[in-house]
């Protein structure tokens, strides 16, 4: 329990306070915290490619720039590979873009299906962790043993069909390919998309924000309307799954032509 109100979106203000908010791809304003409160900063805590502000991936450097700045001063890289962890690479955006840090929180793909989620890293700080440490964590979920046996399944099989992968990017090309011959800005990392109602190229939350979100509900509604289920959000992604046949593809590139046509 806590005696201050939540004040936004159901975050409290306590845990607000100690939060710093600094801008994605933008290096400056992450130095300008790192001026201000150096040491004192825990952990720097990012989606390494975002997704919750529809997809926008790294700069290039960017990544690297948050390793070096957060070793400096002795602060915690975390990734939070929730959506972008098995789903990137099988070694998630970590491997993907080649910078790993020092602690990854997972969730969905992680469960294969089920519901799990998971957090992990270098060995000294796992080893804070009960039984070893004095930091005891546990859950209803914890380590389900049902939920965990679908996620070592998935890994299984994802570690054994080796063209996953390629088929993931080149179905999601496809859908690409259809939106921008549409006309739409697109943004795609592998199988994680977002169309953008906007005609700024989208490389932080900023230019995100200049997105007709009217017009993205317009083209939602069409979509659900046609069977296709894709994010309801301007500001989430569009996964494609290997178990899409190039039948569904193709029906959904014909749907957003449709829509836009
Ligand atoms: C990138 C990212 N991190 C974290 C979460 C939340 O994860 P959890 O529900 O395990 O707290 C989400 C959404 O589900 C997410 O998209």
């Amino acid at each position: 329990m806590t005696n201050s109100a939540p004040d936004s979106a159901g975050v409290v203000s306590s845990c607000a306070e100690n939060t710093l908010l600094a801008s994605y791809n933008d290096e400056k304003s992450v130095e300008a915290l790192f001026d201000e409160f150096r040491e004192d900063i825990a952990a720097v805590i990012v989606e390494p490619c975002a997704a919750n502000m529809g997809v926008v991936a790294p700069k290039q450097g960017f990544l690297q720039f948050l390793r070096d700045i957060t070793k400096k001063y002795g602060t915690l890289l975390i990734f939070d590979e929730v959506i972008t962890g098995f789903r990137l690479s099988l070694g998630g955006a970590q491997q993907y873009y080649g910078v790993t840090p020092d602690m990854t929180t997972l969730g969905k793909i992680v469960g294969g299906g089920m519901p799990l989620a998971a957090y992990g890293g270098r060995r000294d700080i796992m080893e804070c962790v009960s039984p070893l440490g004095s930091v005891y964590q546990a859950g209803t979920l914890s380590g389900n043993p049902v939920a965990v046996s679908a996620g070592v399944e998935t890994i299984r099989i994802l570690e054994e069909t080796s063209d996953i992968y390629s088929e993931l990017d080149k179905k999601s090309a496809m859908i690409e390919t259809a939106m921008k011959n549409s006309g739409l800005n697109v943004n795609r990392i592998g199988s994680i998309l977002t169309p953008f109602f906007t005609d700024k190229p989208v490389s932080d939350y900023k230019t995100a924000l200049s997105s007709d979100t009217n017009r993205f509900a317009r083209y939602y509604s069409y979509m659900l309307e046609h069977g296709i289920y894709t994010a309801p959000s301007q500001f989430e992604a569009m996964f494609v799954s290997y178990a899409h046949t190039d039948k569904d593809i193709e029906r959904t590139c014909r749907i957003i032509e449709e829509f836009i046509g």
